[in-house]
């Protein structure tokens, strides 16, 4: 028994080796170790993307303090493509005048930088995806220096078994020596969470698109209960990219959606504008506690441990020993939510403090309560 204690850690360290030694498949899992973090221009930019756009989200990034509490990727999804060349070799459109110089000006900044495209002929968007050209859309975005690649599977839906078709991909980017992280994107379908991991994929999208309002937000979030066991470093459930800061919801409804994103272990991906958001679009996408919780190192998903009516208690366990827990009230008027400490795994009495407010509460017996405002959420961190 000594023995196996002693020794798993080495063995499962040499099992990680050897699956990503191309001799197992599946995700590198020093890639993504926790979940990515970053900005994309798809939510608030749709396809008025360009080079000048990027640069300026890049900058705003910095500036406004995002890249030092953990963003890190700059996303350009969809509406990047032209035409190939004779030699089939895709080229940006005019918006994007030099990928190579924007992905250098990226990684001047310390940052790094991610693309689209679809395992299907077009991309959501019509533009040119990469069926029948992976190697050499592989290698254009190792050359160009890319990072990251979102492959979403739009208008390869009804042409075949789209898993073969994502690990296409995985093995044409595998082949390029870059490491760069695989965002699938297929909405979950075929219970993608059940198999993206062993064609590589880093991330997976777990639903349907986003839209900026809470009871869309409040369906993809909530609904992701039951998917914990399927994440872990390197490997992350999506329940899509973040709205916070574009204007559809509420400043209690956007806690509630970066709550909700942090205690799911999901990718924090902003999609507003970083150039104009406000002071309190900012302390939401940077409290540096409330990312904690996110980017802790167990990377452990939480989920459900109550629902009574439009309340319900979530938890997700931390590395320190110290939970988690979100206090939700998915209903009309502000009302009193109570965690009990034993539901949570936690004992007798337990030191509260507020992630949203940045207050220790002093410790309390058996149960936690706080009014909790409507669409809103308290955030704990309890040990
Ligand atoms: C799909 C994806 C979105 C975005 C668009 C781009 O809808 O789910 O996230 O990438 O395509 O066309």
């Amino acid at each position: 028994m000594e023995i196996t204690r002693r020794y798993f850690p080495i063995l499962l360290s040499f099992l990680t080796l050897f699956s990503w030694s191309g001799v197992g498949r599946g995700q590198d899992p020093m890639l993504a170790r926790t979940p990515p973090m970053g900005w994309n221009s798809w939510n608030h930019f749709a396809c008025d993307v360009s080079d000048a756009v990027v640069r300026a989200q890049a900058d705003a990034l910095v500036t406004t303090g995002m890249r030092s509490v953990g963003y890190a990727y700059i996303l350009i999804d969809d509406c990047w493509q032209g035409t190939r060349d004779d030699a089939g070799y895709i080229r940006p459109n005019a918006k994007f005048p030099d990928m190579k110089a924007l992905a250098d000006y990226i990684h001047g900044k310390g940052l790094k930088i991610g693309i689209y495209s679809s395992p299907g002929p077009k991309t959501c968007g019509g533009y040119e995806g990469s069926y029948g050209h992976e190697e050499q859309d592989a290698q254009t975005y190792s050359v160009w220096g890319m990072d990251y690649l979102k492959y979403d599977l739009c208008s390869y839906d009804g042409m075949g078994d789209q898993i073969p078709a994502y690990r296409k991909m995985y093995d044409a980017l595998k082949q390029t020596g870059r490491p760069i992280v695989y965002a699938l994107c297929q909405y979950g379908m075929q219970k993608g969470w059940g198999w993206a991991a062993s064609v590589g994929g880093n991330l997976w999208r777990t639903d349907d698109d986003i839209r900026d309002n809470y009871f869309s937000m409040a369906e993809l979030g909530f609904g992701q209960n039951g998917l914990e066991r399927f994440a872990g470093p390197g490997h992350w459930n999506d329940p899509d990219m973040l709205e916070v800061g574009n204007g559809g919801m509420t400043d209690d409804e956007y806690r509630t959606h970066m709550s909700l994103w942090c205690i799911l272990t999901a990718p924090l991906i902003a999609g507003n504008n970083l150039v104009s958001m406000s002071a309190a679009t900012r302390a939401i996408l940077t409290n540096p506690e409330v990312i904690a919780i996110d980017q802790d190192p167990l990377g452990v998903q939480g989920h459900r441990v109550t629902q009574e009516g439009p309340l319900e208690v979530w938890i997700k366990p931390l590395e320190d020993g110290s939970k988690a827990v979100g206090l939700f009230n998915r209903g009309w008027g502000a009302m009193p939510v109570t965690v009990n400490f034993r539901d949570v795994g936690l004992g007798d009495s337990a030191n509260v403090r507020n992630l949203w407010t940045k207050k220790d509460l002093g410790r309390f017996q058996a149960t936690y309560t706080a009014l909790v405002a409507q669409h809103g959420v308290v955030l704990i961190r309890a040990k």
